[in-house]
């Protein structure tokens, strides 16, 4: 039941059979366990790093693999399948700091940071919401003022994946002053390492789903950063976040459909074995309209990431496409669990089979990386901007 838009090519096809053999293999023992235990397992990252998938669609001369998005996605498709946790890890880091150093960072970032990123050796995190600021992302007030040589940044950030392990952090903070605000355009981007004085992990969050993925607070008290850790340009801190969440909204549509993949053939083949009235549940329509529901959701939601991705590949405009893609992903891969715990019954409701994990790791994808609504605003003021 793997299906692509276009046939895969021979690289895509050995992109997949390496991301579904590394997921059987190094993550789907461990998983149930990750999950109860809240562990995020650290060894992952330098073995991903191995593979390449910490660099996929960074380019050979930054020590990436080079890939299009297309084979990107397919490849966290099959992660996701089997952990959501360590998708999104894979989902954030490759969307959002590394592709955001590629665009803007300087040649001297690219060689600190995109290199030992591209390779694994340091994982990226993504710092934009604040406790205050989480739709309404441009009202973020992590103040940043200049001192000679160094700014100085203090602020809480929120909702950071892969915070507690997380070893280079694209922070937004606002550049303009308390007397002259400039709203989205009064935000800039800077490279925070956990180095930094007046760095630390406030808050760990205790999660519904995603368990083995650690999302957390950041505090900057003080902190004083090098004027050479800016990325870009001052002032274009916000569009920076917005471009590179058109790119994150497709890695986290990938993953909302690797976890629908996984629950729907969980859902068919416990509906092939159990019993009920005499008979295989498969044989009830009732079953069989939800599980043609499920598989027709899960196929349409692809579709629109497999053209969504390719047309990014193309170079065109992806806002719409990428808010898109994700919604219909997550409310697919809701849709699709919520179906699955109800083919399961009671033995769907209990820690026995892994579609109650899936159930609530599927939740989040309706809420982060801009929740179902704000992809609406976005889908619908992008039907007037051409
Ligand atoms: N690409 C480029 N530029 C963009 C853009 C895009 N996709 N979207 C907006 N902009 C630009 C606008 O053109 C505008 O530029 P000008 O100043 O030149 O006019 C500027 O950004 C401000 O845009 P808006 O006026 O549209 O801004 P807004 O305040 O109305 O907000 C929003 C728009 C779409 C609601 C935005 O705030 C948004 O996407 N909110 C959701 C935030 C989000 O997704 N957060 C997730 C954080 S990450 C996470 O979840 C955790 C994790 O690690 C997984």
């Amino acid at each position: 039941m793997s299906w692509a838009l276009t046939p895969l090519t021979e690289e895509q096809r050995e992109i997949q059979k390496t991301a579904r053999e590394f997921a059987q293999q190094e993550i789907a023992p461990y998983s149930e366990q990750w999950d109860r235990d809240s562990h995020f397992e650290p060894s992952l990252v330098p073995k991903l790093g191995e593979l390449g998938f910490l660099g996929m669609m960074i380019p050979e001369k930054y020590d990436g693999l080079g890939l299009d998005t297309l084979t990107y996605l397919i490849a966290l498709e099959e992660i996701a399948r089997v952990d959501a946790s360590v998708a999104v890890m894979l989902s954030v880091h490759n969307s959002l700091p590394t592709q955001m150093l590629l665009k803007w960072g300087s040649e001297d970032q690219k060689e600190r940071f995109l290199k030992p990123m591209a390779r694994g050796e340091m994982l990226g995190c993504f710092a934009l919401s604040e406790p205050e600021a989480g739709s309404d992302a441009a009202s973020l007030r992590t103040q940043a003022v200049r001192d000679g040589d160094h700014w100085v940044l203090n602020g809480t950030k929120a909702w950071v994946t892969s915070g507690t392990k997380g070893d280079v952090f694209l922070a937004m903070a606002r550049t303009d002053s308390p007397s002259d605000r400039r709203g989205a355009r009064g935000i800039s981007t800077f490279i925070i390492t956990p180095d930094l004085p007046g760095f630390a992990v406030s808050k760990k969050e205790d999660k519904m789903g995603l368990r083995a993925s650690p999302t957390v607070q950041l505090h900057f008290a003080d902190m004083r950063v090098p004027s050479n850790r800016l990325l870009g340009t001052v002032g274009c801190g916000f569009i920076y976040a917005m471009q590179s969440l058109d790119n994150g909204r497709l890695g986290i549509a990938a993953q909302a459909i690797g976890i629908a993949e996984a629950a729907l053939r969980q859902a068919a083949a416990y509906a092939a074995d159990r019993k009920q009235f005499g008979k295989l549940i498969k044989e009830f329509q009732a079953i069989q309209f939800k599980l043609a529901d499920m598989a027709t959701r899960v196929a349409s939601a692809r579709a629109l990431l497999h053209m969504s991705a390719t047309a990014k590949d193309r170079g065109e405009h992806m806002t719409q496409f990428s808010a898109m893609a994700k919604l219909l992903a997550s409310e697919t891969a809701m849709f699709v669990t919520t179906q699955a715990i109800q083919i399961f019954g009671g033995y769907g409701y209990v820690k026995e089979y892994p579609v109650e994990r899936l159930f609530r790791d599927a939740k989040v994808t309706e809420i982060y990386e801009g929740t179902s609504e704000i992809q609406r605003i976005v889908i619908a003021r992008e039907l007037y901007s051409r």
